[in-house]
């Protein structure tokens, strides 16, 4: 990090009250980088990228998850596998869809194909021993966390027309789409026993290129999720992309 000098701190505060756009931008970052080097894990490497910048991407997220910007950058990625999987034949699914944010993502670029949604809207279902496998510093889930109503989802996503949407708890509803193939599915549940359901349903019914986006694969928080797509990866001989969102993604070759 560059030194503090008093002729520093002076042209920091005559930039950000008197500096044009770029001036402020860059008292911004100096900023973000002395609290990271501070505080040691402050996250500044999202400054200067340009996806940060597309208004219509974060009008959109914002109306639907106000004032919590935190999984931004994951939706903005699982719409980039959504554009590439248009390139191939079936439908798609999403396990957890929460409001609806992520699912509006997925519709928004998708050419072709129904879009599947299931979700308990009851929130969580009881948490299992991989689960529990958790950090001190982490706070576990609880049965019932991110409940939310059917009808909030339905009007977030009242603008498309290539939903279904299947409530009840998984894998109960799997069933009605039995006889598809898919070539994206997202998985979002955050818990062992519903991401393995899910996985060993869809995984099978994946077309040749498809993904498998799992939200939160890299969470130290979700140690289940993330051991349910270890033991999927591992059975199957497949490698999970693991990526610097927290996301990690299975294609089938
Ligand atoms: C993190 S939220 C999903 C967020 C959403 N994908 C997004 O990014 O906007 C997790 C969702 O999984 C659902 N869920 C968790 N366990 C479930 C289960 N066993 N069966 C059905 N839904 C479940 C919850 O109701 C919740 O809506």
């Amino acid at each position: 990090m560059a030194m503090i000098t008093p002729s520093r701190v002076g042209r920091a505060i005559k930039w950000l009250v008197a500096g044009n756009p770029a001036q402020r931008r860059r008292v911004r970052h100096e900023l973000a980088r002395a609290a990271a080097a501070m505080f040691g894990d402050y996250p500044i490497s999202d400054d200067y990228k340009l996806w940060r910048e597309d208004k219509q991407f974060l009008d959109d997220f914002n109306r639907m998850s106000p004032g919590n910007p935190y999984s931004q950058d994951r939706k903005w990625t699982l719409r980039e596998f959504v554009k590439l999987s248009n390139a191939l034949p079936g439908d798609l699914a999403e396990c957890g869809c929460y409001v609806g944010t992520s699912a509006f993502f997925i519709a928004q670029v998708s050419a072709h194909g129904k879009l599947y949604l299931f979700d308990s809207f009851q929130g969580l279902s009881d948490p299992d021993v991989p689960d529990a496998d958790i950090a001190a510093d982490v706070m576990p889930w609880s049965a019932g966390d991110l409940s939310t109503s059917e009808a909030t989802l339905r009007r977030h996503l009242a603008c498309y027309d290539s939903i279904e949407v299947l409530p009840g708890w998984i894998p109960e509803r799997f069933k009605e789409v039995v006889d598809h193939q898919f070539r994206l599915v997202h998985i979002d549940v955050d818990l062992y026993k519903p991401t393995r359901d899910s996985l060993e349903f869809f995984y099978p019914r994946l077309v040749k290129g498809g993904f498998i986006v799992m939200d939160d694969y890299g969470f130290k928080n979700c140690p289940g999720a993330t051991r349910a797509a270890d033991e999927l990866v591992a059975s199957h001989r497949v490698e999970i992309l693991r990526l610097t969102t927290g996301q990690g993604v299975i294609t089938k070759p």
